[in-house]
């Protein structure tokens, strides 16, 4: 597929990856072989998105609900996010990416605390495309947090309510400097948010496709952003008055 043609890419793309386990049962693997297989799609959806262009991609990797998991699957998945940090680091330096995780990382352990951290500033300087994952992330903590920041303020006199407004919720949000995102993808057939981005994701482009996570390669990509460039977004207008705006 043919995308560097299209005229309107997304500026920001945020992606539920969903499907590792069913896809790892479907082949009488354990459900950690589809979280391993997971990691090169992750790889080539960064490819992906530096070769296009697209200033920010956020990739939700463990929700604040995933810990309700069997413990050895948690325990796994902390294992391969240790090593992924590890291993991808380089290839992101590489690439001029910017890594930064977005989440209540208090819940890990001090040495994957140490190596998110690490990684972070390893690939600070860097200013091509940034990486978002979300870990231990959930739209109603991000907005909790928010609010309870907010409230502080408050309370110790240095805000009045009156000036509470939707940009300063904003800004107290988890990625305050970044757009909100354009289009969202969800792999694995579900149509739902899982408690992804509530507040961010007011007027972003939903897709959804049935296809695991680790078969959603380059090609299948390459297809959610044409789907995203065929779209008319009108935040609230009319079809007409943004046709007059184009002309
Ligand atoms: C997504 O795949 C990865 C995580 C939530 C960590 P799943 O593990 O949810 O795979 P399915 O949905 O059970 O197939
Ligand atoms: C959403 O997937 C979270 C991540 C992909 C990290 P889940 O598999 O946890 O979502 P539900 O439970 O099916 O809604
Ligand atoms: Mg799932």
């Amino acid at each position: 597929m043919e995308v560097d043609g299209l005229t309107r890419l997304p500026r920001h793309i945020a992606i539920i990856m969903d499907g590792n386990g069913r896809w790892a049962q479907q082949r009488g693997l354990m459900r950690h072989a589809g979280h391993k297989a997971g990691v090169k799609t992750v790889r080539s959806s960064v490819e992906q998105s530096v070769k296009h262009g697209i200033d920010v991609l956020t990739l939700f990797a463990f929700s604040s609900e995933n810990w309700k998991r069997p413990k050895k699957e948690v325990s796994l998945l902390m294992d391969l996010f240790m090593v992924a940090l590890q291993r991808e680091v380089k290839r992101l330096k590489r690439n001029n990416v910017r890594l930064r995780i977005i989440g209540d990382r208090s819940a890990f352990s001090e040495k994957l605390q140490q190596r998110i951290s690490a990684a972070e500033a390893e690939t600070a300087g860097n200013d091509g495309l940034v990486l978002q994952i979300a870990a231990n992330y959930g739209g109603r903590w991000d907005i909790t947090q928010a609010v309870r920041r907010i409230a502080a303020s408050v309370a110790s006199g240095q805000l009045q309510p009156d000036h509470i407004d939707e940009d300063l919720i904003s800004s107290e949000l988890s990625f305050k400097d970044l757009p909100d995102p354009d289009l969202f993808i969800r792999t694995g057939g579900e149509q739902r948010i899982s408690n992804f981005m509530l507040w961010q994701s007011a007027y972003t482009e939903l897709y959804f496709t049935d296809a695991y996570w680790p078969e959603f390669d380059a090609e299948a990509f390459d297809q959610a952003i044409a789907f995203y460039s065929s779209r008319q977004r009108r935040f609230g207008m009319t079809g007409e008055q943004l046709q007059s705006d184009e002309e």
